[in-house]
Order: C-alpha cells, then sequence, then structure tokens
C-alpha cells in the first residue's frame, strides 16, 4: 500500500467516526433541539483546540446482531482542549450512537481522559446525553459505570468537576453528575431521574411528566440536585466558561487572577442606605454584592434553590472569592435545611479550591417548625458549622444587620476561626431578637402589667438599646472592626492582601465524620 492509499485509508476511517450514528440520527438530534456531541465541543472550548482521543475505539459486545453495529468512538468523544487558554479534559455523550448509552468500552475512554485530567491536575468537564446502561452488554456496562464513580469519588476536591446535562440521564447514570461539583442543566431537553415516570406510575400511581419529575427547573428549584439551568445549550456552555474563570485547575494552584480598572479603594455611597432603618424590613443581599465586587460581576451559584441564602463567586481586586450571604428577602433570611444543605456543600468547594469566603451575615435564626424540626435541621444546621469549622482558607465576615443565637456562630463567627470579622453600625449582634427575649425574661411581668404593650416596648427598646447593636461584640473583640458600609470594598480587598500567605491546618486524620 502506497502512504497515499494508507492515508485514504486514515481519512476514511475518520470519517466513519465523524458520521456517528448517521445523517438521519443527527437529523432528529437537530430537530429535538440538541446539538450532537462534537458540535457541543467545538462550542465550549477555544476554536480550534481540541484534540480527540480514542476515535477509533470500538465496543467488543458481539450479541444482539451488535457485532455488525460497529460505529467507530462508540457513542463518546473524549479529549482535551482549552478554555480561555487553560487545559481542560472532557466527555461528550453521542446520542446519536446507540443513544448515548455506555458500554465497557465507552466507559473507558471516560475514564482513560479522567486519569489524564488527574494526572495532569485539570478539570475535568462531562457533557451528558445519554439512555444509560447499553442494555445488550450487561454487566460490563454497569461495571463501567462503576469505574467511573470511583474516579469521580478520588478526584474529587483534586481537580473541579462539572457535568452538563444535555439529553436523558437516568437511572444510576445520575450518580457521576451528583458526584461532581456542580451540575448544569438545560431548560426543556434534559431530565435526570432514578426511576421515571413509568416505573413511578405502576408502584405509587403518580402521574409525572419528564420535565415535571426531573427537568431543568425541578432540579434547580425542588431537589437542588442541579446548580444552573441554562436557557439553551449555547448559555449552557458559556456559563461553564464563565464558571471556570474562577476556579484554579487543581487544588494545589490558586485561582486565576483577572485584572480590573475596578479601584480597589472604591467607597461605594449606595452602600450606606441599603441596609434599612427599620430592623424588620427586608432588603436584597445581592445588591450588597453587586457593589462591592470588581465591576459589579457575581456569578450566582444555586440561584432557584434555597433562596434565603445566596451562594456565588466574584472577584475582589482581581482575586477570585465565593461568597455566602443571607438573604433577608426571602424568609427574612433565615436558616433552615435547604439552605444549610446548599451553603455547605459550597463553603467546601471554596476551601477545597483555594476561594477565600467572604460571608455577609443578616440572620435572625433558624426556621422554627415540626418539618424542619423532623426533617433533621440538627443535623442539616451542624453541616455548615461544620464546613465553616473545617474551612481553612481566608474567612471574611461582615454582619450587615442581625446576627442572632446559633446562626451568628455558623456563619462566619471569629469562633469558627475566621480571619477578619466587620460590622455595619446597623449590626444586631445577641442571643435573639428584642422582641422573642422580652417575651421569655419578663413572661411574669407580662402577664401581670396593667399596660402589657407599654410595658413590652419600653423593655424591647432597652433592650435593643442595650444588646441589639455591634459594640458589645466589638468590646469582646469578635468583631475586629466597625465600618462604615461605603467602606466595604476597600476593607475587604485589605484584608484579603493581609490573609494572602495565611496558612492553616487541621489536626491530622484520615477524614473527618462531617454529619451527613
Ligand atoms: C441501548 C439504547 C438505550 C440503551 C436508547 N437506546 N437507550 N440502546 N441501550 N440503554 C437506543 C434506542 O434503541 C434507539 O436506537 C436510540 O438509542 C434512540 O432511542 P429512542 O428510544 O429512539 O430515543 P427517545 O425516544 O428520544 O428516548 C430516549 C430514552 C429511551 C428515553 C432515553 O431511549 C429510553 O428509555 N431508553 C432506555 C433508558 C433506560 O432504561 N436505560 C437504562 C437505565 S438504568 P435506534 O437504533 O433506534 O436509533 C441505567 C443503569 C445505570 O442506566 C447503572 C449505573 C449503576
Amino acid at each position: 500500500m502506497s502512504i497515499e492509499e494508507r492515508l485514504e485509508e486514515l481519512h476514511r476511517w475518520r470519517q466513519r467516526a465523524l458520521e456517528a450514528g448517521g445523517a438521519e440520527r443527527i437529523r432528529r438530534q437537530h430537530t429535538t433541539g440538541k446539538l450532537t456531541a462534537r458540535e457541543r465541543v467545538e462550542l465550549l472550548l477555544d476554536k480550534g483546540s481540541f484534540t480527540e482521543l480514542d476515535m477509533l475505539v470500538t465496543h467488543r459486545c458481539r450479541d444482539f446482531g451488535m457485532d455488525k453495529q460497529l460505529i467507530p468512538g462508540d457513542g463518546v468523544v473524549t479529549g482535551y482542549g482549552t478554555i480561555d487558554g487553560r487545559l481542560v479534559y472532557l466527555f461528550a455523550e453521542d446520542f446519536t450512537v446507540f443513544g448515548g448509552s455506555l458500554s465497557e468500552t465507552y466507559a473507558a475512554k471516560i475514564c482513560k481522559v479522567m486519569d489524564m485530567a488527574l494526572k495532569a491536575g485539570a478539570p475535568i468537564l462531562g457533557l451528558k446525553d445519554s439512555g444509560g446502561a447499553r442494555i445488550q452488554e450487561g454487566v460490563v456496562s454497569l461495571a463501567g459505570y462503576a469505574d467511573i464513580f470511583l474516579r469521580n469519588v478520588l478526584v474529587s476536591g483534586v481537580i473541579p468537576q462539572i457535568s452538563l446535562i444535555m439529553g436523558p440521564c437516568a437511572g444510576g447514570a445520575v450518580y457521576s453528575p451528583a458526584l461532581t461539583d456542580f451540575t448544569v442543566m438545560v431548560k426543556d431537553t434534559s431530565y435526570m431521574f432514578i426511576t421515571g415516570p413509568d416505573v413511578i406510575k405502576t408502584v405509587t400511581h403518580e402521574e409525572v411528566t419528564f420535565e415535571e419529575l426531573g427537568g431543568a427547573m425541578t432540579h434547580n428549584e425542588k431537589s437542588g440536585v442541579a446548580h444552573f439551568a441554562a436557557e439553551s445549550e449555547e448559555t449552557a456552555l458559556g456559563l461553564v466558561r464563565d464558571l471556570l474563570g474562577f476556579l484554579p485547575q487543581n487544588n494545589l494552584e490558586e485561582p486565576p487572577r483577572r485584572e480590573t480598572d475596578d479601584d480597589p479603594n472604591r467607597m461605594e455611597e449606595a452602600l450606606t442606605h441599603i441596609v434599612p432603618d427599620t430592623p424588620n424590613k427586608p432588603y436584597d443581599i445581592k445588591e450588597i454584592v453587586r457593589l462591592v465586587v470588581d465591576d459589579g460581576t457575581f456569578l450566582e451559584v444555586h440561584e432557584h434553590f434555597a433562596r434565603n441564602i445566596v451562594v456565588g463567586f466574584g472577584r475582589l481586586d482581581g482575586q477570585a472569592v465565593g461568597f455566602v450571604c443571607n438573604q433577608p428577602a426571602v424568609l427574612a433570611g433565615c436558616l433552615d435545611i435547604n439552605s444549610c444543605i446548599k451553603a455547605a456543600r459550597f463553603v467546601r468547594f471554596c476551601d477545597a479550591f483555594n476561594l477565600p469566603i467572604i460571608t455577609l451575615e443578616d440572620v435572625p435564626g433558624y426556621l422554627p417548625g415540626t418539618a424542619q424540626e423532623w426533617g433533621g435541621i440538627i443535623n442539616h444546621g451542624a453541616k455548615l458549622l461544620y464546613a465553616y469549622g473545617e474551612a481553612t482558607v481566608p474567612k471574611l465576615t461582615v454582619i450587615t444587620r442581625k446576627a442572632y443565637g446559633g446562626a451568628y456562630c455558623v456563619m462566619g463567627s471569629k469562633h469558627m476561626r475566621a480571619d477578619v470579622n466587620l460590622a455595619y453600625p446597623t449590626a444586631e449582634i445577641a442571643v435573639m431578637g428584642p422582641e422573642g427575649a422580652v417575651n421569655i425574661l419578663y413572661r411574669r411581668e407580662l402577664a401581670e402589667a396593667a399596660d402589657a404593650a407599654a410595658f413590652r416596648a419600653e423593655r424591647v427598646a432597652e433592650f435593643r438599646e442595650k444588646f441589639a447593636n455591634p459594640y458589645v461584640a466589638a468590646a469582646r473583640g469578635y468583631v475586629d472592626e466597625i465600618i462604615e458600609p461605603k467602606e466595604t470594598r476597600p476593607k475587604l480587598i485589605r484584608a484579603l492582601r493581609m490573609l494572602a500567605t495565611k496558612r492553616d491546618s487541621n489536626p491530622p486524620k484520615k477524614h473527618g465524620n462531617i454529619p451527613l
């Protein structure tokens, strides 16, 4: 064979891989509003940066006529490339080949890029669009899933793992994304569930659609399984590019700096009147975040879930940081089961990947009720306490208004090893709010008073005067400084610079036992 003939043969092989499931199945993919695996990769990575691996791998199944259906690549596109010039590894499931179902060799391809990503210390991105285990292959397919799950666990906390759900993701297959750091779902075209609508109907007689059961908004609002809901595949891919811009390549690196013209000494007068004079009036904590961060850019994570707490990424003088903020505009910003779980996971992510944690605190306490108690708020609340306690990255806290009770301790208090604790003059730091405190302390007097309302008002004013302020905590050194709201940005940036060389550690152990 001449070299020309050999080259022609190579081109034929490549062409067969690129044709994937064939023109008809590609057309069907497009008519259902989805892109093909390779189109997605092209959009996600820097132009021309993709190197594909294992393009000619085929499956080994010889049953059910599979020996006559050998498609090079076998339903998953794997390889590496760059995003904003930084290395990433990825796998993109190809629904046009056997419904993107996972075979033994398909799993081996994914394991190979995951192993490479771990060795190189670069993020791994999974683009999911699959009918699950390849039915014709049986247990070897299940084994393949387990091989992937194990790698998801082992690389957790070493390299960032991001999942994009761009089609079906069902059965045990959902556990790979669940083990990753962030899950992005595309509205209307993606769904995730353990058992589908048919099985549910048989077992529990509930009737539910795919979308209601496991669509993007279900998992963003109700279950919290997904962190982002994108309007389209293009926005989902763009979002992942933005997200990676805040993250280091691995746990041994610092997050990338992004230079900015935003003045680090910027005094922000608009901050002065955001916290209302009336203590029970709500306000949007995100307004404070946006006025403080570089160029007003804040990437909110888990926007639709447990909205009484806000988490996400921003930058301060180019330094990427994670924000955890009580949200007085929702449920008065109190802590409940879901908000504790959401924030705990975010705090642990930041700690694993060297992102300083900025806490903006305005929390009246925990949400009361049997639903919370019987649902295990004791355990779930402890997760957040644990996460803050074990985190060794720089921790800065700003108390904007309420810091009451156990919630004061949890939310990045000095006692949880926070490095710098600031408070606005509007801060109220006490065991509980004035009304609750007066009800308990003066129960008998209130019952006996001729004018209970007047007596209560007097005692409440007295308590507010004495305790509902930041000065008692400042006198103890629990608050390092009481600042004017307009100074928030410069104060945080100074603190971050001061902490740039911070080193802290936990006692040696195999691993802790976070109350899961
Ligand atoms: C082999 C599969 C497949 C599978 C789909 N296909 N799922 N082939 N194994 N699991 C093939 C179909 O035969 C079809 O082939 C093509 O993919 C497209 O499938 P359609 O059904 O035509 O597509 P659509 O109507 O869009 O429906 C998509 C779907 C449906 C909802 C995903 O295919 C489906 O229900 N598949 C089975 C899902 C499932 O039960 N998987 C196992 C889950 S358990 P042709 O040749 O016609 O194009 C699991 C365990 C994981 O995954 C365990 C981990 C521990």
